[in-house]
């Protein structure tokens, strides 16, 4: 049975088989002698939708920009780049399903995302196993570089950004004792808890009571009741925009007056839309102000209002803005490569100095991370939930 089976294959079926693998081959080397001919395939993963979606829509913005401006100029060693963009839902697991995918099966030669760091920290290895470089626009968690060589960012680092807020509830606001509340289930927010916690209290500040609340809630009676009682002067909550917004307003319902301070995952149209004038005076570190008077970011400005007009987003925020550079960093390192491969082009984005961006001046440490200024913002929304970010004051590393 088994033998004839055998006889069977090698007679007939083997030849249909080889025929059809030879086939198939042909096609994935037309596929990639396509590709490699006139166009350079990068892959974009991102919380295109769920409760972060605001921060992959507005990347992938950037990146599409910075894409456009590229290729428009000749593209990158006479090629087109093309940006295949996965949706991973602002979930771990599904960035990691992203990243194999545009690796594996669509054989990007390099990757950009993500923006929230339990999302790059689940597929940042993934990256590195494969010898494929990953740049995270805005990844701010020290851990996601540390994963492995391959792995960059073009923004600074949270012990950085607890360091500004810290500074400037100290020394800007006065405070004295802050409470702290955290998304335990944000590696971003427990680490930037840290760091606040870490410098406040050595400027001598007091920290009267450390909670936690998770991603994904909507009722934060419980928590805010429990700060009220403390009776602090502030409230540090290093959290994205959704829950952020919600538990403002239940703050001020509960008769919270305090100032609220954040880092840089308040920053989206949507915190004005879900927290309303309940964020008035209210305060966050970020990568860059729309109000930065440098021509470079203005044009920037202009040229992103003028292309997404009409669009629920059509003034950059900084994922935009760092998608943007994420992108022209990753063709610059091309260029001085000259080549695509993933090798070359993983030591000379290692070699990356003195860029120019809309974001500053992009130099990659020795941890491949970027060494930037900060900006303080406060948040200012009028009685319909229109909004916009004050600029503050800028912190230098
Ligand atoms: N820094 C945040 C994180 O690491 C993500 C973020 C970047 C949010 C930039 C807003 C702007 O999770």
């Amino acid at each position: 049975m088994f033998l004839s089976n055998m006889k069977s294959l090698r007679t007939g079926i083997i030849p249909v088989l080889a025929m059809v693998l030879l086939a198939g081959l042909s096609a994935c080397n037309k596929k990639d002698a396509g590709s490699a001919d006139n166009e350079i395939l990068i892959g974009h993963y991102g919380s295109l939708t769920g409760a972060t979606a605001t921060f992959g829509q507005s990347a992938q913005k950037g990146i599409e920009m910075a894409v456009d401006a590229i290729n428009a100029s000749g593209g990158v060693l006479g090629k087109k780049l093309k940006v295949l963009v996965e949706d991973d839902q602002g979930n771990p697991i599904e960035a990691q399903t992203a990243v194999t995918k545009l690796i594996n099966k669509d054989r990007v030669v390099a990757v950009l995302g993500e923006i929230a760091s339990s999302n790059s920290l689940a597929a940042a290895p993934v990256a590195q196993q494969n010898r494929i470089p990953m740049i995270s626009p805005g990844s701010t968690n020290p851990k996601v570089t540390a994963v492995g060589d391959y792995i960059f960012r073009v923004c600074f680092i949270d012990p950085f950004q607890g360091l500004v807020m810290a500074k400037f509830a100290t020394n800007t606001l006065k405070l004295k004792n802050v409470a702290v509340l955290r998304d335990i289930k944000s590696d971003y927010s427990v680490g930037l808890a840290n760091f606040f916690v870490e410098n406040f209290t050595k400027m001598g500040g007091t920290i009267v009571t450390d909670i936690s609340y998770s991603q994904g809630d909507k009722d934060f009676t419980a928590q805010l009741t429990a700060i009220k009682a403390k009776n602090p002067d502030g409230i540090f909550v290093p959290g994205y925009y959704t829950e952020v917004g919600l538990l403002a307003r239940q703050a001020r319902k509960l008769g919270i007056k305090v100032t609220l301070l954040g880092g840089d995952g308040w920053d989206s149209s949507k915190l004005w839309e879900i927290g309303g004038d309940a964020l008035n005076g209210c305060y966050y570190s970020n990568h860059y102000s729309v109000d930065d008077p440098s021509p470079i970011l203005q044009k920037f400005v202009a040229d992103y209002k003028a292309k997404y007009k009409g669009t629920s987003d059509s003034i950059p925020d900084a994922m935009a803005a760092l998608g943007y550079d994420a992108a022209l960093i990753l063709a610059d390192a091309m260029k001085r490569a000259n080549s695509t491969r993933p090798d070359s082009v993983r030591d000379a984005l290692a070699q990356t100095k003195g860029f120019m961006g809309v974001t500053g001046n992009t130099t990659l440490d020795e941890n491949r991370n970027a060494v930037k200024p900060a900006v303080v913002l406060e948040v200012v929304v009028d009685a319909k939930g229109n909004g916009k970010n004050v600029f503050k004051e800028t912190v230098s590393p």
